[in-house]
């Protein structure tokens, strides 16, 4: 029976997609190192949904066999309405994951979460041995937190000890990021807020850090994952 809805048929990517030619050579390359048989981590964002397109016209032109465990609930919707078939980490292992980033340092350190998807992002990232981030050039940084702020998902209950907290560990700015098309601050996929924080300097045991304060429920600095990073010029 169908549901006689055009919610999902007719879903567009919510914003325009800036550097997008950048963003769509390395959706392209992604694209064509999925082979027949692959679990695949899906990421987030506007890279990693172009990348998903790609992904589906092949799985559409060559009849391939290949299934999706996505980062957040737009990404699996587009999967939806790609017809890319979704599993979950209960039934499938990722054999490998792409996702973009909005920072990335010359370590491979990343700052991730704009899109508020970063504990599911790290989870997939966590659970997959093979990782590649996707991004145009305007993402590379020489020190992560030089143009994105940390987002840091906080259980609501704790946010004014957390907010204490990150003061300790040396935020010099903390942002209870707002709601577009909802009144009052953004709630994530898990019913959580989400605080984005500038620090001076963001050592090495940052992220470890941060994820010990009690109500944090993750970060999006991803400090060690050693992926490997494509990275496309924007012209
Ligand atoms: C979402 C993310 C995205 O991967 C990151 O914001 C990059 O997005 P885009 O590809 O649109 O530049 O971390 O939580």
């Amino acid at each position: 029976m169908d549901w006689n809805s055009s919610l999902i048929k007719d879903l567009e990517w919510s914003d325009k997609i800036i550097n997008i030619t950048g963003k769509q050579k390395v959706a392209d390359e992604i694209a064509a190192k999925v082979k027949d048989g692959d679990t695949l981590g899906v990421g987030s964002g506007s890279t990693s949904y172009l990348a998903l397109i790609a992904i589906a016209n092949r799985i559409k032109a060559e009849k391939l066999d290949v299934k999706a465990i996505p980062t957040s609930l737009e990404i699996s919707m587009f999967c939806s309405k790609l017809g890319v078939p979704l599993t979950t980490l209960y039934e499938n292992k990722p054999d490998w994951l792409f996702d973009g980033a909005d920072e990335v340092d010359p370590n491979n350190s990343l700052i991730k979460g704009r899109g508020g998807a970063m504990f599911k992002e790290k989870l997939l990232l966590s659970s997959s041995a093979v990782r590649y981030i996707i991004v145009d050039e305007s993402k590379i940084v020489t020190k992560l937190g030089a143009n994105f702020p940390v987002p840091i998902e906080v259980f609501p209950q704790a946010l004014l000890y957390v907010e204490k907290e990150l003061k300790q560990l040396g935020a010099t700015s903390i942002v209870l990021r707002p709601a577009k098309g909802k009144d009052g601050s953004i709630i994530s996929e898990n019913g959580n807020l989400i605080l984005d924080c500038k620090f001076e300097d963001i050592g090495i045991t940052m992220e470890k850090d941060i994820k010990l304060i009690t109500g944090v429920i993750e970060s999006g600095l991803f400090i060690g994952y050693n992926p490997t990073i494509l990275m496309a010029a924007n012209n």
